[in-house]
């Protein structure tokens, strides 16, 4: 690959492109970056350096290495000179009318086999191509920020793309020590579609009331997230996550599965646009924030019986005096009550590490019987978070969607099912592939509580995908 693409041309040299230039430098490739404004570039690259040099302090990269980057890449100021590119990365303002007109005047300089690539996030590989006389020599490169750090780059087939350009960017990426994974031109691809609800979900349930935002933070975070939705948007920027949820939104011909939150609209109309601002959901400039508010401690639960919260997982089906504490299936309690009065769980990954446990009661349970429950599993260690009776509480409800979402595109034929598994670990640090979490959770379960959802809202947002149906059959 080094040999067939040894000159790399990067345009636009902001976060991506720097990044990505300094991945191709550091397998080899002569790099050159143009952006519009050269000063800009000429920083950018200084920041670069400065951050390698730091590396090189810390004993993480030797200085030959940083050396070698630095002699490897270099801005220039015109893009007539990128005229002996192989390989063109574009990594421009996010405007399709903008990287059109980037890719006519490319095409009158560059040689006819150049190999142009776009890192959009968003916008149809097959539009952008469009305008080249030989759109099959072009296929998205979608790397992930920050580029030298994340391993996923999702490889997109345009349209028109060529077989041998997809594989050629395969290999490319094998070559420089990332992990790619195949999609079609298709709304938000897979990442950027598929982790929706996690954004989606959460605010929707901000919005009905189902918990405040630390509460629900706290509880995905136990579930086995990295970091809480809310959390998460704050480190994006509320304008930068309402921009991509409009754009699959509209790309969906509204699809009221993507529709976006009223919340976050306000919010960036308020700019109060996350960590960047020092105001988003959580307070920047304050440091004292409020808690996520766990079940009062109970008194030591000293009875002698053997405590089923011990050995907790998603199949339990803990039976206490007579009443029902089982993982929730979309069901509100008193819906799903019939003999037994039921209290419900909710989902986390490893029930064992998990911190946190919520509950859920219906309004008619036992008070004497909920304080037993409560101390039980606070006897565990854990902290007891209940919340309203509300249907698939909140990881539940979350992780479900996310599932749906994952079997829609494997259903719709953007990418496979190893494809979408990989890429949300690897491209948004999911602790496991959302089918394994299927599959770890039962396909009729996560079915059951999609069906629930979807009969609780009356919305087509949680129509169940047949791919998931299929999987019980
Ligand atoms: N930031 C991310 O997390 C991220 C992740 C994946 C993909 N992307 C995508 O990568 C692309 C770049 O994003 P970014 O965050 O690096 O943006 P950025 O704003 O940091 O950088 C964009 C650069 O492009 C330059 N530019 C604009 N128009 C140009 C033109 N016609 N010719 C040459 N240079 C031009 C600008 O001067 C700027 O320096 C976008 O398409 C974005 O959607 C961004």
């Amino acid at each position: 690959m080094l040999e067939k693409f040894k000159n790399v041309a990067v345009i636009g040299a902001g976060t991506m492109g720097m990044g990505i230039a300094e991945v191709a430098a550091t397998a080899g490739h002569n790099v050159k970056v143009y952006d519009l404004n050269s000063d800009f570039a000429e920083k950018s690259k200084q920041k670069m350096m400065d951050r390698l040099n730091s590396r090189v302090q810390r004993g993480k990269i030797s200085e030959e290495l940083s050396q070698l980057i630095s002699n490897h890449v270099s801005i220039v100021k015109t893009l007539s000179e990128l005229s002996d590119s192989h390989l063109v990365i574009e990594a421009i303002v996010e405007n399709l009318e903008i990287k059109q007109n980037l890719f006519k005047e490319l095409q009158e300089i560059c040689n006819v086999n150049t190999f142009y690539t776009t890192n959009t996030s968003s916008i149809s590989v097959t539009a952008i191509a469009s305008v080249l006389n030989q759109p099959e020599n072009m296929i998205g490169l979608h790397f992930f920020n920050p580029a030298p750090v994340m391993q996923l780059v999702e490889v997109i087939a345009g349209l028109k793309s060529a077989q041998e350009n997809l594989e050629a960017g395969l290999e490319l990426c094998r070559s420089w020590k990332k992990m790619p994974v195949l999609a079609e031109s298709t709304p938000g691809f897979i990442v950027n579609r598929v982790a929706r609800p996690f954004y989606g979900e959460a605010l929707k349930m901000l919005q009905e009331q189902v918990s405040n935002h630390q509460t629900i933070d706290t509880i995905m975070q136990s579930a086995g997230f990295r970091m809480g939705p809310f959390e998460l948007m704050d480190l994006i920027g509320i304008d930068v996550n309402l921009s991509v949820s409009k754009t699959v939104y509209q790309e969906m011909f509204y699809d009221p599965r993507y529709k976006p939150s009223l919340i976050q609209q306000e919010m960036v109309y308020a700019g109060m646009l996350g960590r960047k601002s020092g105001q988003g959901f959580y307070d920047y400039q304050n440091s004292e924030q409020s808690d996520c508010v766990g079940y009062e401690n109970l008194q030591k639960f000293d009875e002698d019986i053997s405590n089923p919260f011990e050995k907790l997982n998603e199949h339990s089906e803990i039976e206490i005096d007579g009443c029902l504490v089982v993982l929730s299936n979309g069901q509100t309690c008193s819906q799903r009550q019939k003999s037994k009065p039921i209290a419900q769980f909710d989902l986390c990954l490893d029930y064992e590490k998990a911190e946190v446990l919520t509950l859920s009661f219906a309004g008619n349970f036992p008070q004497e019987i909920q304080q037993k429950i409560v101390a039980l599993a606070q006897n565990t260690g854990k902290q007891v978070v209940v919340i309203d009776d509300n249907p698939a509480l909140i990881a539940m409800r979350t992780v479900c969607m996310l599932i749906n979402e994952a079997a829609d595109a494997i259903e719709n034929g953007v990418c496979s099912r190893e494809a979408v598994d990989l890429a949300m670990q690897k491209g948004v640090n999911y602790p496991i592939g959302l089918i394994d979490w299927a599959e770890k959770l039962g396909f009729d379960k996560v079915v059951e509580t999609l069906d629930n959802l979807y009969q609780w809202f009356g919305d087509d947002r949680y129509r169940t995908s047949s791919w998931l149906r299929k999987q019980i059959l």
